[in-house]
């Protein structure tokens, strides 16, 4: 019993496989496919009833294998090269002529064929069983696509006939026919699914699926055009013989395919292809001339990424990337109005071409398009040049590796997420120049009249370095710059003097350190009461100063440690910028170590004002009652916070007792 199932599962299979390869390798079926299915329905019944029997290269199992994860790794035995490309009949005669010289001067046959633009692959059989399927990478390793491969009929699980070596691996590409192309987007389109782009990008996305059922419902076919390696038994002596073998084994190999005896036919093989190459059921990008005999092969050896023994022969692009600079709508002779995008001209399929079909309404919306979109234009032969897709214009944002100002290495400190330039403020144009804007701003030196234009213009005619380099500007140089007249030189010129007399806070304020805003430097004012103390204190002892925690003492204490730093201080000193001198150094501030709370609106000055007047005195200003806050001002409309401080029985003021409060303060 078993032994007659057996042989039926045999037979059912070796029929199957021949009817297989007449249909998808040789494109000549025997049997209608009704035939075919009624032997295949047959297979899987019997398979059914007897799982034990089933093998992997039985024809019922190319599509099943469940999807993957990711696809591992595959390290070629031998690397997958490239090609060298030409693209005039005299690059070609070069071509053959160096390989003549390097094999002194012994005559040369090529093997022409067309050069399908498809996917390269390579295929390992191994006691005729089809073992690995990997795609080229970056020739020396790619990806495992066997499940994905497996689904493809062209592609023989186990080969047929005589002498196969028991490893060898074949080379060939996946592609999809413009036939099966277009009809397959036709069904896409009536279904509403997702169209593919073009045939190459339809078959490199199809084997990219990591379900094996996406890439069994593609039409993507196979030719072999090489053998990458072999393993025990025969081995070919030329290319022809290679193909040859190839086909006898069941591989699908390129008819087009042949031997031309010497330059001259293989130049006549390419113009003939290049005739004939609309007609071609696929697409091709030119033709592969290689030296026929594989010991010449041998011996011409191979440059780091490309062969010596091969040249592609590459014909004009017929798709080309350009942008759509409008619409326009043609009427024809019986009324049906065509919509024709305008395009930014572009060399296409050896013509220039401004002009693409749109078909119709239903196309523009397949595409998507919209004037201005880039696009992807066709001309193929005699055909009218069309938009074949959008070119969608994304690209990921990558952070610069130099600053763009000034070209120093960009860092970015791990677990921060802005990343900065990694000059000094002085040494990087762009840092000068925004370092100087907030220098020269109101709330800092507050110099009047020295704007961002101005500032751009010191700093480009390098007449500001540094922000001391601002106080000894001359009237006489000023006035050279554009848009700067004697008297507007003269009226900075008096603003510059004027702002040498400030404020401690602000001038903390108006050096930039990071992290230091309006409030800190008036903090660091009022505790340090004089610059030398606040440019020697340790991270320690700035921690103590209200609002300034860690971060900010490491900041504040690497700025004034850097010797940059040190200088443009030193130099503004120099320069003479000078402040009244603070007498009331932190602890003995009138409220040094108190917490207030502002509630409420207050009505005689704005709420930062309020604030300002208490850091002033040494407060530090909350946001929320506790058990902690000294005092509580409560204006009009006061809600929670007053309840808190009544229920904490911290003291509350009103605005009018505040004010009075400050008063006193002022007469001190
Ligand atoms: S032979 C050493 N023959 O072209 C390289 N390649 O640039 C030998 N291609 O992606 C390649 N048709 O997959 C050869 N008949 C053909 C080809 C062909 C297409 C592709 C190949 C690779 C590229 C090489």
């Amino acid at each position: 019993m078993s032994d007659a199932v057996q042989a039926r599962l045999d037979a059912l299979r070796t029929r199957l496989d021949h009817h297989n390869h007449r249909y998808h390798v040789l494109d000549a079926p025997e049997v209608a496919d009704a035939e075919y299915d009624a032997l295949f329905d047959e297979l899987l019944a019997l398979e059914k009833e007897h799982p034990e029997l089933i093998v992997p290269d039985s024809p019922s199992q190319r599509v099943g294998a469940r999807p993957l994860a990711e696809f591992a790794a595959v390290t070629h035995e031998v690397a997958m090269l490239s090609l060298e490309k030409t693209a005039a009949p005299a690059e070609l005669r070069d071509w053959a002529n160096r390989c003549r010289t390097r094999l002194n001067d012994e005559s040369l046959a090529f093997c022409c064929e067309p050069k399908i633009d498809g996917v390269a692959v390579a295929l390992v059989y191994e006691d005729g069983r089809l073992a690995l399927a990997a795609t080229r990478g970056d020739g020396r390793t790619g990806e495992d696509i066997t499940a994905n491969v497996r689904t493809i009929p062209a592609v023989p699980l186990r080969l047929r006939g005589d002498g196969i070596p028991a490893r060898f691996e074949v080379r060939g590409e996946i592609y999809i026919a413009k036939r099966d192309f277009a009809a397959f987007n036709e069904r896409a389109r009536e279904r509403g699914e997702r169209t593919l782009v073009n045939p190459r990008n339809g078959a490199a996305g199809s084997l990219r699926q990591l379900d094996p059922k996406i890439t069994a419902s593609r039409p993507l076919t196979i030719y072999c055009y090489s053998l990458g390696w072999v393993e025990g038994g025969w081995r070919p002596q030329t290319q022809t013989e290679a193909l040859e073998r190839m086909a006898a084994w069941g591989l699908r190999t390129n008819p087009e395919a042949g031997l031309a005896a010497d330059l001259d036919a293989c130049q006549a093989y390419i113009d003939d292809i290049a005739c004939r190459r609309e007609a071609l059921a696929y697409d091709i990008d030119g033709v592969v001339v290689k030296v026929n005999a594989l010991d010449q092969q041998q011996r011409l050896g191979a440059m780091t990424r490309k062969p010596r023994w091969a040249v592609a022969y590459k014909y004009p692009a017929q798709e080309a990337a350009t942008r759509v600079l409008g619409v326009e709508f043609q009427v024809g002779r019986t009324g049906a109005i065509t919509p024709v995008a305008k395009l930014e001209p572009v060399f296409v399929g050896g013509v220039t071409v401004s002009n693409a079909t749109l078909h119709n309404m239903d196309e523009v919306a397949r595409l998507g398009l919209r004037i201005g979109d880039r696009v992807m234009v066709r001309r193929a032969g005699d055909v009218i040049p069309q938009v074949v897709s959008v070119i969608l214009e994304q690209s990921a944002i990558e952070l610069p590796e130099s600053c763009p100002a000034c070209g120093s290495p960009v860092v970015r400190p791990e677990g921060e997420a802005v990343a900065r330039c990694s000059a000094a403020p002085t040494r990087c144009p762009a840092q000068r120049k925004e370092g100087l804007r907030h220098f020269a701003s109101r709330l800092a030196m507050d110099i009047e009249g020295l704007g961002e234009k101005l500032i751009d213009q010191l700093v480009e005619n390098d007449l500001a370095l540094a922000p001391a380099d601002l106080y000894r500007l001359e009237a006489e140089r000023l006035s050279e710059l554009p848009r700067m007249g004697g008297k507007s030189a003269q009226n900075l010129l008096d603003a510059m003097q004027a702002s040498k007399t400030t404020t401690l806070a602000r001038f903390i304020y108006a050096l930039g350190i990071r992290e230091v805003g309006e409030a800190t430097a008036q903090s660091l004012a009022n505790h340090f009461g004089d610059l030398e103390h606040l440019r020697t204190a340790t991270p320690e002892v700035l921690e103590a100063v209200p609002d300034v925690g860690p971060i900010v003492a490491e900041r504040i204490a690497a700025y004034f440690g850097h010797p940059d730093n040190a200088k443009v201080v030193d130099e503004l000193l120099a320069v003479g910028i000078t402040w009244p001198a603070i007498e009331a150094v932190a602890d003995s501030l009138p409220l040094a170590g108190q917490t207030w709370v502002l509630t409420g609106s207050l009505e005689q000055m704005p709420r930062s004002e309020a604030k300002r007047r208490l850091t002033d005195l040494g407060a530090k200003v909350a946001g929320s009652v506790s058990g902690k806050t000294a005092q509580v001002v409560a204006g009009p409309g006061a809600g929670s916070k007053l309840a808190k401080a009544e229920q904490l029985e911290v003291p509350v003021m009103d605005e009018a007792e505040f004010m009075d409060f400050l008063e006193t303060q002022n007469a001190r």
